[in-house]
């Protein structure tokens, strides 16, 4: 049943017995792992795009979430400018107060805290919260529901804007979320989301955007039709490139702001690729498993020439990847990743070392899975010594290519 709108949800792309995609394994550990079955379908009523099991949120929202946001340059100049764009409009006014739903390490908050821009993150996993803090962002250690924003909104006053960035699309339970912000947000304020566009998912079969924490593909349409069944308006979009094309949505009371022209023309070119439409996304389920097939024989033919293949980027989208294709230390060697919380662990389900990123030139393999595509000009821009060395990537969106 949908979670939006409780209409029924057809399904269209089933992936399998699948981890965690953030629950990095000690070796030493002997207990067993959750599975869950990640498969994803579309209501026919709203026509959003979600998974069809749900797994708890303090499985995956803890004290040791290892996902830091500020372990890139790129994501960190992102925010910063989004930052600045909001103290320069929606937060000009006078003792404006924002709102950030998931500020992770304070990535976006610490930019506004800087500012003296009065601001709340709310934060349930309590090690990123307390870096947040420790970059002079005011945190509350607890997960955005009804009655979270409800306190905030008795301690504070009403909010000017909440943000969320890649953490609405993770939380199945809308109609409390909804109610959180129409008790918190002020009569002229607006909710200000980006997530991972469905759009771009279909049309670059990222199909490892699809993931336990990735509850919700999001498009305008499903957005829209979301936003009025709970009494707001989707008034402004913006496709966004970062993390393989997101697009930022802006909604308002119903009836408070005029929308702008990129609702239509975004909601036009929806319609125009059939984005909504069923057989638009069997044909998706279809070519995820081409990609499957043509990234296992690639890798089975370089193990057959005894090549040594390396994967980059230990990245959450990266456990449906491996999983779903059979990818372990049998086929990879390794993975190299930058973050601490994940060095000198295995890969969720497929088991595959997780080593410091100077593993990676100690010495160089001739192959890279670029698992972390989405990040992929800045990984290739300071990895050069490996193509210089011979050394070729692997990547598998849209397209298996080896270059
Ligand atoms: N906003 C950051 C970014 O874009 O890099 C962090 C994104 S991270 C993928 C998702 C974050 O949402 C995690 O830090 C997680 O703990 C948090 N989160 C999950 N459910 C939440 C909820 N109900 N309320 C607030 N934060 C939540
Ligand atoms: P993400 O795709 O969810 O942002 O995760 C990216 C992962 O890749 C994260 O674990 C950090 C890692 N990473 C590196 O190891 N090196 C890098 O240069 C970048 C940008 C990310
Ligand atoms: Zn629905």
């Amino acid at each position: 049943m949908c979670r939006v709108c409780a209409g029924p949800v057809e399904e269209f792309l089933d992936l399998g017995r699948q981890p965690l995609s953030d629950a990095f394994r000690d070796p030493a550990d002997r207990e067993p792992e959750f599975f869950f079955r990640l498969a994803v379908g579309r209501c026919a009523q709203c026509t959003m795009v979600q998974l069809v099991e749900e797994v708890p949120r303090e499985s995956m929202f803890h004290q040791d979430y290892p996902y830091h946001s500020s372990g890139s340059a790129v994501m960190r100049e992102h925010f910063q400018r989004l930052a600045g764009r909001l103290l320069a409009g929606e937060l000009s006014g006078p003792d404006p107060f924002v709102v950030e739903i998931g500020c992770n390490d304070g990535i976006m908050l610490r930019t506004i805290g800087q500012a003296g821009v009065r601001h709340l993150g709310v934060e349930p996993s309590g090690g990123v919260a307390e870096i947040a803090r420790s970059n002079g962002v005011s945190v509350r250690n607890d997960f955005f529901q009804e009655s979270t924003a409800v306190q905030i909104r008795r301690e504070h006053g009403p909010a000017d804007v909440i943000y969320a960035a890649n953490t609405f699309c993770h939380i199945p339970y809308v109609d409390s979320i909804f109610a959180g912000i129409d008790a918190l947000l002020g009569p002229g304020g607006v909710f200000v989301f980006e997530d991972p566009y469905l759009g771009d998912i279909v049309a670059k079969t990222s199909f490892d955007q699809i993931y336990d924490e990735h509850f919700f593909l999001f498009s305008a349409r499903s957005v829209a039709a979301m936003a009025r069944h709970f009494g707001f308006e989707l008034v402004d979009v913006e496709r966004l490139e970062v993390h393989g094309g997101e697009v930022r949505y802006t909604l308002a009371r119903a009836g408070a702001r005029t929308p702008s022209p990129a609702v239509a023309e975004l909601l036009a070119e929806e319609e125009a690729a059939g984005l909504a439409n069923m057989a638009t996304l069997r044909r998706f389920a279809d070519n995820v498993h081409r990609v499957r097939d043509d990234l296992r024989s690639l890798l089975e033919d370089l193990r057959a020439q005894g090549k040594r293949v390396v994967a980059y980027g230990a990245t959450a989208k990266s456990a449906t990847v491996a999983n779903f294709c059979g990818i372990g230390p049998d086929l990879v060697e390794f993975v190299c990743d930058t973050t601490p919380a994940k060095q000198g662990r295995l890969t969720p389900g497929s088991h595959i070392p997780v080593r410091p990123a100077s593993a990676f030139a100690d010495p160089y393999p001739q192959y890279a899975l670029l698992f972390a595509w989405n990040h992929a000009e800045e990984i290739m821009g300071k990895e050069q010594d490996f193509q210089a060395a011979g050394g070729q990537w692997i990547r598998y969106v849209p397209t298996v290519t080896v270059e």
